[in-house]
């Protein structure tokens, strides 16, 4: 009997709230859905029929882990990340709690006026939508890493993202344990949520492990908490969720996502057996996520959710000018370098910047080297002395200095000052650092003037999506909207997850061209 109901394959992979039959028959290889009359007749007439391979449903709302979903309220196991200096911005987060995702507004580098402008702004408008925002570690300057803490305490933020931490902290325990108590059953409630981003093993056993004694303590003594939750503290994680950040645009250490995943939830195991915590632990992937495939890989592997960053900057939501989304819009996977950070110069801290059209990388590169190899800016000869000034400060050294102190002053910072006042070196690590920190905000604020000094933040991600929207709406910034995008990839994984598992079926299909961007509309007819 001819299967007068097969569906080209391709047409049935996309539909993915189906699962698809492979049926052999004498004329070949047919695919059908089970909304097929054919299960109802032909697989009794005919024995000669045989089902070769069977692809499930998978639907974006399955995919990744439940728990995670469930504990922040979320349609879909997707974040976009947090990007400094608010380039995750208000608009960003709303979007993606709109639709049933989490985002985490780029809190580093905002002053506490506006981190507060922000809080106020999304409570108004999401109210009870899940969204986050982000504290990164500040290891020069405790002070700001608590009175952002108090900031979130104060407005009752129920989620953080904790980046860059070297260790736990008191701000960071702090938020961790304040409020939580046991309800009427005995069971420990938590009101305040910390998702961590590690790449290393060692900070990501910090995170699932209960808050250091000693701190709680520090916290305790100042009557900062209670016994009650000082006590209650040893019973829980830090971190019930941990984002393994692999190589990824800023701050990272260029891990592979392959190996680094394995690790961190072999890692993650271990820690729910030996804490026996009451809630799971979860682990997600960020770093180079930017296509169908790379989100079913991430999936395929068991990341609970998936976190993006590169690929929303260039998005209508970021808060970066137009200049630069242009420039990453035509980004290719090679046009990205590590260079010098300016929050931990002094360490030779990197993070992975566009080198595409600004000198960025080259030049804080040079800066670095000068504070490596000499005690003072004197010290350093007359010809790059001249080049840093002219070109790169665009002032003389006095003057900069000037203003890097204006700067510190004007931020309570008085120790630095202090510090760079008896030390040459110092001194000359802070004004190097007030260049690269300021190269940065020319990018958001779009300088064109100082476009060669643009320091763009992102990686390798940015041109694997470039190169898959080639020739689509998505090609131009105009069209990205970090929601659709988001939708894209979860619909392309749960694609390309169907597409592997009737290839290692044995059944042999053509894959090229499967998914293409789509519109948030055209993509729902799928749903
Ligand atoms: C422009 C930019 C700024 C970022 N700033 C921060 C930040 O302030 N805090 C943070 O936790 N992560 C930051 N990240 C990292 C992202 O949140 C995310 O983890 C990372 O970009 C994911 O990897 P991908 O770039 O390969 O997508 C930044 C990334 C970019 C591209």
């Amino acid at each position: 009997m001819s299967m007068k109901n097969s569906i080209p394959v391709k047409e049935l992979l996309m539909q993915v709230s189906k699962p698809i039959f492979a049926i052999q028959n004498k004329e070949g290889l047919n695919f059908i859905t089970r909304d097929n009359d054919y299960f109802i007749n032909a697989l009794h007439e005919d024995a000669m029929h045989s089902v070769k391979a069977f692809v499930p449903a998978i639907k974006p709302e399955n995919l990744g882990d439940k728990n995670f979903k469930k504990r922040h309220s979320l349609k879909y196991p997707y974040i976009a990340g947090a990007m400094a200096n608010g380039i995750t911005s208000a608009e960003m987060v709303t979007t993606m709690a709109e639709n049933g995702m989490l985002g985490f507004l780029g809190a580093g580098g905002l002053s506490l006026k506006k981190i507060e402008e922000n809080i106020i702004k999304l409570k108004n408008t999401l109210q009870d939508k899940p969204f986050g925002f982000n504290l990164i570690h500040s290891p020069g300057d405790p002070a700001h890493e608590m009175a952002t803490v108090d900031l979130y305490l104060k407005y009752n933020i129920k989620l953080i993202s904790a980046a860059a931490f070297m260790r736990m902290t008191p701000a960071l325990v702090f938020y961790r344990i304040k409020g939580i108590y046991k309800n009427n059953q005995g069971e420990i409630v938590t009101p305040h949520h910390i998702i961590a981003k590690v790449s290393r093993i060692e900070i990501a056993r910090q995170f699932f492990s209960p808050p250091p004694e000693k701190l709680v303590n520090i916290l305790l003594e100042k009557g900062l908490v209670s016994n009650q939750e000082a006590e209650l503290s040893q019973h829980i994680p830090m971190a019930q969720d941990l984002t393994a950040e692999a190589d990824s645009g800023g701050h990272t250490d260029n891990r592979p996502a392959l190996a680094l995943l394995p690790t961190m939830m072999a890692l993650k195991n271990e820690f729910i057996k030996k804490y026996n915590y009451k809630e799971p632990l979860c682990v997600g992937l960020a770093g180079g996520i930017a296509t169908p495939q790379s989100a079913a890989a991430a999936f395929s592997m068991g990341a609970a959710y998936i976190l993006t960053g590169s690929i929303n900057q260039s998005c209508i939501e970021a808060e970066i000018c137009e200049d630069v989304k242009k420039m990453l819009c035509l980004a290719e996977q090679a046009d990205v370098a590590m260079a010098p950070a300016a929050d931990m110069f002094e360490i030779g801290a990197k993070v992975q910047v566009l080198k595409r059209g600004t000198m960025f990388p080259v030049r804080a590169e040079k800066l670095y080297k000068f504070y490596k190899s000499y005690n003072s800016f004197d010290e350093i000869d007359e010809k790059s002395k001249q080049e840093i000034q002219e070109k790169f400060l665009q002032t003389s050294f006095e003057d900069a200095w000037k203003s890097t102190k204006d700067f510190f002053q004007k931020n309570g910072n008085i120790k630095e000052i202090q510090r760079a006042q008896d030390d040459p070196k110092t001194k000359m690590a802070l004004v190097f650092r007030s260049y690269l920190g300021l190269s940065s905000k020319w990018a958001i604020q779009g300088i064109p003037q100082r476009k060669m000094d643009y320091q763009i933040w992102c990686g390798p991600a940015i041109g694997a999506f470039n190169q898959w929207v080639k020739g689509s709406f998505l090609e131009t910034h105009e069209n990205r909207k970090t929601d659709e995008i988001a939708l894209n990839l979860l619909l392309g994984a749960c694609i390309c997850i169907r597409v592997s598992i009737l290839k290692n079926q044995g059944v042999e299909i053509e894959d090229a061209d499967l998914f293409k961007p789509m519109s948030k509309k055209e993509i729902f007819t799928f749903l």
